[in-house]
């Protein structure tokens, strides 16, 4: 078996999802502040269907998913779990009838963000003769999909005329929730209030309000209404390198491998791909059975460093598809079938996906949703 895999620690990620919860509800809210697992492009990287069972388990009030594709996908692991999906329909897809009665069937909670899929949900729902469950998103200042707030009040009422769609939910997302200055998102948080207060002024209510990404949870309790969006912290990362740390969440993900090859090699002789990297001395050089094709990027060539047995050693020539070689020096105790961390947090090394970002001017959330889906994903205490 290849031995590059992603281990995935379970236990870290119930003290994330704890810490989370019980931070969010810290001023005892009448009503707990519901938590809806974020768990698209993968579960960034973890693997959608175990994360999403976990979650589950743990007690998410809901999962947010990027498209209609994933959340069909989960359904058959989580048959009772309520679905948001965060995007918006192609109207124009081919049997419309026939899609939207299977979106209906799998009973998601679709994103309304324009009167045209308004209409298209009504209009199939209709003749399917079963209410489309649905959140309306509102555009503060995102600039990416939902009603612009300035015309949202007029756009939403229209939404309330369609007799076929059972309105559970409005939202809106930050564009700069992690900044220490936050007067975008203040400025944010107040059009929405305001809309909110104008919408039920003229008689409509949400059941379920939502707002807070990750660096909203951290940063700014006045987003949290009802329900909080987290992704990023919930897998162990924060959204920037300058957000106060104000609860402490562990990296859940170890992209790991092994030695496979060591060979010793002269002075002055290059190493890999277009020979960008020659040694300085007599040395051994491990190849590591890990590549771009796995999501470790090519860009760390020259560049990454990897950890075997508490020591570092640096990434030495140009990364392949399959394939990276490190400079073990001369008299290193690493052996073939070592293990080898890419990235994570193992006995303490400062080796997490955000000092890779740091390195590939990156961010954490890029990182670890690379990890490639020919990458083993290993699931621990489970
Ligand atoms: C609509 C929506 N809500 C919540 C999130 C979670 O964001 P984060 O991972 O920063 O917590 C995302 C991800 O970008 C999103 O698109």
């Amino acid at each position: 078996m290849n031995p590059t895999r992603a281990e995935i620690d379970f236990k870290k990620l119930e003290n994330n999802f704890y810490k989370i919860k019980s931070f969010v509800n810290r001023t005892k809210p009448k009503n707990p502040v519901k938590i809806c697992a974020v768990i698209k492009a993968n579960a960034y990287g973890h693997g959608i269907q175990e994360m999403s069972k976990k979650f589950i388990q743990l007690g998410a009030d809901y999962l947010g998913v990027a498209n209609y594709d994933e959340a069909i996908k989960l359904r058959s692991v989580v048959p009772d779990a309520s679905i948001l999906v965060f995007g918006t329909l192609i109207h124009s897809r081919f049997k419309p009838e026939t899609y939207v009665s299977k979106l209906i069937k799998y009973d998601l909670i679709a994103t309304v963000a324009s009167l045209e899929t308004a209409r298209f949900l009504d209009y199939y729902s209709g003749i399917l003769r079963k209410k489309f469950k649905v959140h309306i998103k509102v555009d503060t200042g995102m600039r990416r999909i939902g009603f612009d707030v300035k015309r949202a009040l007029k756009n939403i009422s229209q939404v309330f005329k369609y007799k076929n769609l059972e309105i559970e939910g409005i939202y809106t997302h930050f564009a700069t929730a992690e900044s220490p200055d936050k007067s975008f998102l203040k400025m944010q948080v107040s059009k929405f209030l305001e809309l909110i207060y104008c919408l039920k002024k003229a008689g409509m209510e949400f059941p379920i309000v939502h707002s807070a990404n990750s660096g909203a949870v951290l940063n700014f309790p006045e987003s949290y209404f009802d329900m909080v969006r987290p992704g990023l912290i919930l897998y162990g990362y924060y959204p920037s390198h300058d957000m106060k740390k104000v609860i402490d969440v562990k990296p859940v993900m170890n992209l790991k491998s092994k030695v496979t090859y060591i060979k010793r090699v002269d002075s002055n002789i290059s190493i890999s791909y277009g020979r960008t990297f020659y040694t300085k001395k007599r040395t051994f050089i491990g190849s590591i059975p890990v590549g771009y094709g796995d999501g470790y990027w090519r860009i760390l060539s020259n560049k990454g460093k990897v950890l075997i047995k508490g020591n570092y050693y640096p990434v030495v020539g140009i990364i392949t598809m399959d394939w990276l070689m490190v400079d073990l020096g001369v008299g290193s105790n690493v052996r073939v079938g070592d293990d080898v961390l890419l990235f994570g947090d193992e006995n303490k090394a400062l080796l997490g996906a955000d000092k890779i970002a740091a390195m590939t001017k990156s961010i954490p959330y890029e990182i670890i949703s690379s990890v490639a889906d020919r990458v083993q994903r290993i699931y621990l205490h489970k």
